[in-house]
């Protein structure tokens, strides 16, 4: 029994993981989105399974396979992730690793926009909701809540600022100034209240067993 519990140290949680862009249609044939393969948020997912968790990813529009053992629930839009999310709560643990597009269009066209007259039609932007600092706030907040920041500059300190703004109890800060975005490869730091523990560059699926790991180890000191 102690044996299958240690190879299974999440067994009994609902964890909850976004991941991939997000696609924010401006007509028919356009839309505004952030550079995301889904590759870190997927191995994440894979990881917690591994580790015994009932998981569900919300997804956004990407071209990978669903994990072993995986719930997953496919979305376009930052508006239909947010509700997603909500439908699938409660949840022991979220981590929210979505590059969700901060802006839509205010209004998505009915028809392909065309070309005409010399000046490009402007484009009114909307901003999205904020899933992570809605879920910080919701009376169903997981117990452990953890966001994703991709920064090219001034990691820690971004990091640090974006803990304290949405409301969650950890940030994977993400440097991406190297080749990281749609590579295998990530660099990233757990930034937490009580310090910062900075891991190696390692292959994506590396560094979701290692968070995974650090999550189960909180899980079994609280
Ligand atoms: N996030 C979210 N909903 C949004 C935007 C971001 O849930 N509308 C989540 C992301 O999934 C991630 C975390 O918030 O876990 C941080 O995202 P990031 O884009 O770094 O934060 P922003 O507050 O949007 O700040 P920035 O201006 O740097 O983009
Ligand atoms: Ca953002």
């Amino acid at each position: 029994a102690f044996a299958a519990t240690s190879h299974r140290p999440l067994h009994g949680k609902h964890i909850l993981v976004t991941a991939g862009p997000t696609h924010e249609p401006i007509d028919p044939v356009r839309y505004i989105a952030n550079r995301s393969s889904g590759r870190q948020g997927f191995a994440i997912a894979a990881a917690a399974a591994e580790s015994g968790a009932q998981v569900t990813l919300v997804a956004g529009p990407v071209t990978l396979e669903t994990p072993q053992g995986v719930t997953r629930i496919n979305v376009e839009t930052a508006r239909q992730m947010q509700a997603a999310v909500e439908q699938a709560l409660p949840a022991d643990i979220a981590i929210m690793v979505a590059a969700v597009a901060d802006w839509r269009a205010a209004d998505q066209a009915e028809q392909k926009i065309k070309k005409k007259g010399d000046a490009p039609a402007p484009l009114e932007l909307s901003e999205n909701p904020d899933i992570l600092a809605g879920l910080a706030s919701h009376d169903q907040r997981p117990g452990l809540l953890i966001g994703f920041a991709a920064e090219t500059e001034n990691i820690i300190a971004h990091a640090e600022a974006k803990l304290a703004r949405k409301g969650c109890d950890w940030i994977i800060a993400n440097d991406v100034s190297g080749d990281v975005m749609g590579g295998m490869s990530n660099s990233v730091h757990i930034v937490r209240s009580d310090g910062v523990e900075s891991l190696d560059t390692l292959p994506k699926e590396q560094v979701a067993r290692l968070l995974v790991e650090r999550i189960a180890d909180h899980v079994a000191q609280n």
